[in-house]
């Protein structure tokens, strides 16, 4: 499946150099790049290296080895995002970075959380249990006509008594981007704080926590970053980190400082627990250096290009809808199928050597029921992808 790699723009990338330093991409065409990306040999290197140092020497002697560079991976996170490195907590995953900090949240009965039809199911299932728990309420804002958040809508329901707007930026079941910036200045004036969810954003687009004036972010490493699976991070304006107590801590959070007292770090780790996988991180690091190196701009520019060639390609098959919404899109792609089930497309594609998802209905219900759809392809392309494989991906479409 290598070889050419089409004719559209590489944006100053070596294309073919990018693909034989993405031992995956040899073997099938994978464009499911939003469940988990490819990674690099290098990224690979470093974790097999690293847990190899630990089989030889001991996991606490590698740690303290190496130790600088696992802490360097803070400040390649910060830089990424431009925050500072004392305002990132490492995370196994986006999920748990994003529990970690709204379950932390002193919630105070009738307060409210606003909140978007593209909400991931994890963090709506949150929601749900803190207004059981805590007597708030959650105010679903609606789409407008474009299909993102509805900016007017998000305006006029803004007051005092909102203590937390959540959005998701990039939705696991779409290609919309939703207008995180233009949520942060609507956002602003009020005493609420915002929680942006870049999960499907970072890595693929760029992402500034200033521009955006989001008070917590949360990513995943798996990603468009190409990191490890089981990495992930929490941003955390730094204003904020001493007023928000972590709803769990352990010896890595708080310094026990006398028999019966503690004292809760002041930097963004106080989200953090203190066993953690440290190849991993340097997984992690080694992704986002080399994502930094590659520049955000052009792997953006990229990922955009080969996203509208696909959607282009599928417009013109007779039987395929395409389900994206909104006026700004990303590097994921879904649709349906007039005639066949998502099983089936499935299927045939997988025969074909092409790696998609399926997003169900339970992955996004705000968004997808009152749409009738019961679940979706999502075809999410890379760097590495190239123009030659979405030809072959529509073709393996046509001829079911
Ligand atoms: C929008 C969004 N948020 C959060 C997550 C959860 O990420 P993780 O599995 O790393 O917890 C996902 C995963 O697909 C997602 O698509």
């Amino acid at each position: 499946m290598d070889g050419d790699t089409g004719s559209g723009e590489d944006f100053g990338m070596d294309v073919s150099q990018l693909r034989q330093m993405t031992p995956g991409c040899l073997r099938r065409i994978h464009f499911n790049n939003a469940g988990a990306s490819l990674p690099t040999t290098q990224t690979l290197t470093k974790v097999v290296d690293y847990l190899q140092r630990e089989a030889e020497i001991g996991g606490y002697e590698a740690a303290r080895e190496a130790n600088d560079e696992i802490e360097a991976t803070y400040s390649s996170i910060a830089r990424l995002i431009n925050a500072a490195p004392d305002e990132i907590a490492l995370m196994e995953s986006s999920t748990r970075a994003w529990d970690s900090i709204f379950y932390s949240i002193p919630f105070q009965p009738g307060e409210r959380i606003l909140t978007g039809r593209s909400e991931y199911a994890s963090n709506y299932i949150a929601m749900l249990q803190l207004q059981r728990r805590c007597g708030i309420d959650i105010d679903v804002i609606e789409d407008d006509t474009n299909g993102q958040i509805d900016l007017d809508q998000l305006s006029r329901s803004m007051s005092d008594d909102v203590r937390l707007v959540a959005l998701t930026q990039c939705p696991t079941n779409n290609g919309l981007i939703n207008p995180a910036v233009e949520v942060g200045q609507i956002v602003k004036p009020y005493r609420a704080w915002y929680l942006l969810d870049a999960c499907q954003a970072v890595g693929q687009l760029k992402v500034d926590v200033k521009e955006t004036g989001c008070d917590f972010l949360t990513a995943t490493g798996r990603k468009f970053l190409r990191a490890p699976r089981g990495t992930g991070f929490l941003y955390v304006r730094r204003e904020l980190i001493t007023q928000i107590e972590p709803s769990q801590m352990d010896m890595r959070a708080a310094f026990w400082t006398a028999m019966n007292e503690y004292q809760i770090r002041d930097d963004a780790r106080r989200f953090e627990t203190w066993e953690t996988s440290h190849a991993l991180r340097l997984g992690l690091k080694s992704a986002v250096d080399q994502l930094l190196a590659l520049g955000v701009e052009p792997v953006s520019r990229r990922i955009q290009q080969l996203a509208e060639r696909l959607r282009l390609q599928l417009q013109s098959i007779e039987h395929i809808r395409l389900q994206d919404k909104g006026i700004q899109q990303s590097g994921i792609v879904t649709f349906s199928s007039d005639r066949f089930g998502t099983c089936k497309l499935e299927s045939t594609l997988m025969a074909a050597g092409i790696n998609i998802s399926v997003s169900p209905l339970k992955m996004a219900r705000l968004d997808m029921e009152p749409r009738g759809l019961i679940a979706v392809i999502r075809a999410s392309v890379h760097i590495y992808n190239t123009e030659e494989e979405i030809d072959q991906f529509c073709q393996a479409l046509i001829s079911i």
